[in-house]
């Protein structure tokens, strides 16, 4: 049961991370991702897509959630081969020493994983160097582990889920519990003890296990009222009210943003073409307005309802400078320190009449901390790319 449930939830979490890298467009520019040697691995890179503007909401809403959710079942699915973790010694054959290597990738893999997501989603950044390279890799070697370990154990999983009825095991008390039959690989206890807990009881415990994580953890993605339930998530549950009473991932003063940076003498340039462009807050305002519906989905899970966000189309912007068909945009933040400051955008993600150079959001101006007198809104994107504060825009042509 335990395994059966970790194919279906492993396969969508390994689904859903390899949808969360292509996100990025990590092949577009350097400051996009810095992975080095990612080439073999991100064979599959795709150009992300706009449509629908709620796709990596859903996505990574669905990776953070489950793998969550998942825990107290990779739990017990190794309590539930405990005798098999510490066999010993581990090398007698060429054969064994190799089946060791594959377990120890598969459950080393799997810890790791699961250890660094949940780390990161608690932002509790203690990673040498950067997490995006580390849970990518580890992605590879795990999922790599438990594609051969699935081969080999898909018709034992089968033939045991087969060999009695779920809902007459789902009905057995205790004192009709019978051990599992003996196996040829030595699982089972020969001699066991009376049983202390039915199937029923250890299956009841893991599933409730996971719904009360699931309980705890879905508020953040689905926001609503849900927000205040998210009582693991580490981000303000209560974003405050107002216009721009909505979820903030890092505020300015987080990332060293003063009101001086963005006062009076903020000015945005625009590049591209041979041309440049400067323009101030009032100048951008007086261009042609356009609204846009759309959440904020962060990498870390969270996301926000739809906000109504307004400001000059990127398209627009593009084509001030003489780029009416820019292949790409490099955003630029004032934000001096920290990650994120700049991030690169793809064609279609210019040319969607929803992506804007954001101004204001639900009818007030942006606030300091929603990257106040600028910043950039896409739909689909994700979250630290859409660049708070903006300085720059380069068009590439
Ligand atoms: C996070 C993923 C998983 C981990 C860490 C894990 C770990 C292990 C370990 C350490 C063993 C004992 C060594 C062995 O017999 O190979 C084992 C056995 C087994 N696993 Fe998994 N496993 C995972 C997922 C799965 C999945 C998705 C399936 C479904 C096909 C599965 C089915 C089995 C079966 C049938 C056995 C043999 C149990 C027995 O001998 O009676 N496992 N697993």
């Amino acid at each position: 049961m335990f395994g059966l449930v970790l194919l279906v939830g492993v396969t969508m979490l390994f689904v859903t991370g390899l949808l969360s890298y292509a996100a990025y467009n990590p092949d577009l520019d350097r400051v996009n991702d810095e992975t080095p040697d990612k080439g073999l691995l991100g064979f599959y890179l795709f150009a992300w897509p706009t449509h629908p503007y709620w796709l990596y909401r859903l996505t990574q809403g669905v990776h953070v959630t489950l793998g969550v959710v998942l825990i107290p079942v990779l739990l017990a699915k190794l309590w539930s081969v405990i005798p098999k973790l510490f066999d010993w010694p581990p090398v007698r054959s060429p054969a064994r020493a190799l089946e060791r290597l594959s377990l120890l990738l598969l459950v080393g893999g799997a810890i790791f994983e699961f250890v660094t997501g949940i780390l990161d989603i608690q932002l509790y950044y203690v990673f040498p160097g950067s997490f995006y390279p580390l849970h990518f890799y580890g992605a590879w070697v795990f999922i790599a582990a438990f594609v051969v370990h699935v081969a080999l154990r898909l018709g034992r999983m089968t033939g045991a889920l087969r060999s009695r009825s779920t809902r007459t095991e789902l009905r057995t008390d205790l004192s009709h519990t019978r051990p599992e039959p003996p196996d040829p690989d030595g699982l089972v206890a020969v001699t066991p003890s009376a049983p202390t807990m039915t199937r029923r009881g250890a299956l009841g415990l893991v599933g409730a296990g996971s719904l009360a994580l699931l309980a705890v953890t879905v508020g953040q993605s689905v926001d609503g009222g849900l927000r205040p339930t998210a009582l693991l998530a580490p981000h303000n549950r209560n974003p405050g009210s107002g216009p721009n009473g909505f979820q903030i991932n890092k505020t300015a003063a987080a990332v060293g943003v003063s009101s001086a940076d963005v006062g009076p003498n903020w000015r945005l340039m625009v590049r591209g073409g041979g041309r440049e462009v400067v323009l101030t807050r009032a100048q951008l305002l007086d261009l042609p307005q356009h609204a846009s519906a759309l959440p904020i989905a962060c990498v870390e899970g969270w996301s926000t309802d739809d906000q109504q966000w307004s400001g000059v189309r990127l398209a627009d912007l593009a084509a001030l400078v003489g780029v009416p068909n820019a292949a790409n945009v490099l955003v630029e933040s004032v934000q001096r320190g920290g990650s994120f400051r700049s991030a690169a955008l793809a064609d279609n993600q210019i040319r969607d009449p929803r992506s804007l150079f954001a101004l204001r959001v639900n009818g007030a101006d942006l606030s300091l901390d929603h990257g106040y007198p600028a910043r950039i809104i896409v739909p689909a994107n994700p979250g630290v790319h859409n660049t708070k504060w903006v300085r720059q825009l380069t068009f590439g042509a």
